[in-house]
């Protein structure tokens, strides 16, 4: 198992770039099996969260062709309409081959998730809206199954609660049903809007994706497409905390400024100049003294949960007292304790984290227990004294692509040993 070790305390310099969107890039290799035409998809991270839907959708029946950041993907005909227990337990994103599948072929069997580290992460949202669009479902063994022998057909589907790959689950259902579908409190996140640009070159009907309205008339069927996925907005925004916490100069480039909107609004507040030297860079001046500053998680264009773990390691560095609260996710404050093993002052409180600073935080062995706790040990490793030793970064490979290679060569100390 790899881990990183970190010598902290260099400020991070010069240009960082920003890899194409690992949320983005999901749903929009799952899309692919809603026509038997290729897709080419451009600017598709290399990630291990990516190459396991790459492997899920080989099973499926896909030709998947992978020449650097680009990956052609062909399915003739659905050989397997299944996303097993093996791959959905160390992804839960698998359960975006459901709606796909079941538009497809009218029938898909996939795992149910099962725990998360970050929060019970059900999928009962997905399986209501394909119901509404006509899908029998059964569940046993782990698994649910849903048929829709005779084509799905459209519906309005109200969502309890937003949920992304819910939306983009739904949206890719609706397609190829009979009808129109009207996705109501859907989620508004730039992911979803590239799915839904992606589908409206496949043939497919959409209107209102990034608001909470969509509107999709069904076609008869999709034909090839190709498409460059956005930037990943959470690496984005993670490499803009790293600038700021190291009292760096670093511009992030090749992003979308105003997808991390919320987190740039943040670093203001907290005393980090932040400037756009054109529409795709965003650079982080940080000097003096930073101020805490409160902040809670919502749904886009809110301050996403993604970035909290990094917002929090940030925050140990402020002069004052930060409450930070998670409503998305039940769970996700995993990386608290490690940081106050690196020195932190960390609270917990049900939903909030009451973090006071600043504080000096000193090298330790921490461990990483998800994608973006694993972010939040590296960015306070950044900045702590002496040695760093972060194990289980196998975390942190699902959704950033050569973290250590980009931060390097912004002058992080940082090097993976086996
Ligand atoms: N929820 C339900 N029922 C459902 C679906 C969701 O109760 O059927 C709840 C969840 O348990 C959670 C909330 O609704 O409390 C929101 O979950 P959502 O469905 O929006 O999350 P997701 O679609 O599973 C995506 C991202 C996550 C990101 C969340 C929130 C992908 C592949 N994953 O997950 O990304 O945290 O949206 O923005 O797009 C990450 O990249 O590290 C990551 C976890």
């Amino acid at each position: 198992m790899d881990k990183f070790v970190i010598q902290g305390g260099t400020p991070l310099q010069g240009e960082i770039p920003v890899s194409g969107s690992k949320n983005s890039a999901l749903p929009a290799l799952a899309a692919a099996l809603l026509t038997a035409e290729p897709v080419t998809l451009h600017r598709v991270p290399a990630v291990r969260d990516i190459r396991t839907m790459q492997r899920l959708l080989v099973d499926i029946g896909s030709k998947v062709d992978v020449a650097g950041e680009t990956v052609r993907l062909e399915t003739p005909a659905i050989v397997c309409p299944e996303a097993p227990y093996e791959l959905v337990k160390t992804m839960r994103a698998s359960s975006l081959a459901l709606g796909p599948l079941v538009a497809r072929c009218g029938r898909a069997r996939v795992s149910l998730p099962g725990g998360c580290a970050i929060g019970a992460r059900p999928i009962n949202l997905h399986i209501f809206g394909l119901e509404q669009l006509g899908a029998r479902i059964n569940q046993a063994h782990g698994y649910i199954e849903a048929v829709a022998p005779e084509g799905l057909r459209g519906a309005v589907v109200y969502f309890d609660r937003i949920t992304v790959t819910g939306t983009e689950d739904l949206m890719m259902a609706a397609v190829l049903a009979k009808g129109e579908t009207i996705l109501r409190n859907a989620a508004r996140e730039p992911e979803v809007a590239d799915l839904a640009e992606l589908l409206v070159k496949m043939g497919a009907r959409i209107e209102g994706a990034g608001t909470s309205t969509i509107k999709v008339e069904g076609v008869e069927r999709l034909h090839g497409a190709e498409h460059t996925i956005i930037a990943d907005r959470i690496e984005a925004g993670t490499f803009l905390i790293a600038g700021a916490i190291t009292r760096g100069d670093l511009t992030v480039t090749g992003c979308v400024p105003e997808h991390v909107g919320a987190l740039v609004s943040k670093l203001q507040q907290a005393g980090v100049g932040v400037t756009q030297p054109d529409s795709t860079r965003l650079r982080v001046q940080s000097g003096g003294r930073l101020r805490s500053v409160d902040m809670t998680t919502e749904e886009y264009p809110g301050f996403a949960t993604d970035l909290q773990a990094q917002y929090m390691a940030l925050m140990t560095q402020g002069d004052g007292i930060a409450i930070v609260v998670e409503t998305i996710f039940e769970n996700r404050f995993m990386h608290a304790q490690e940081l106050a093993r690196m020195g932190a002052n960390i609270r917990l409180d049900g939903k909030q984290a009451i973090v006071a600073g600043p504080r000096e935080l000193t090298g330790a062995g921490v461990i990483a227990s998800d994608l973006r706790a694993s972010a939040s040990l590296v960015l306070g490793a950044l900045v702590a004294r002496g040695e760093t030793v972060i194990d289980r970064v196998y975390h942190i490979d699902r959704g950033y692509e050569k973290i250590e290679t980009k931060l390097a060569r912004a002058g992080a100390n940082i090097r993976r040993v086996e």
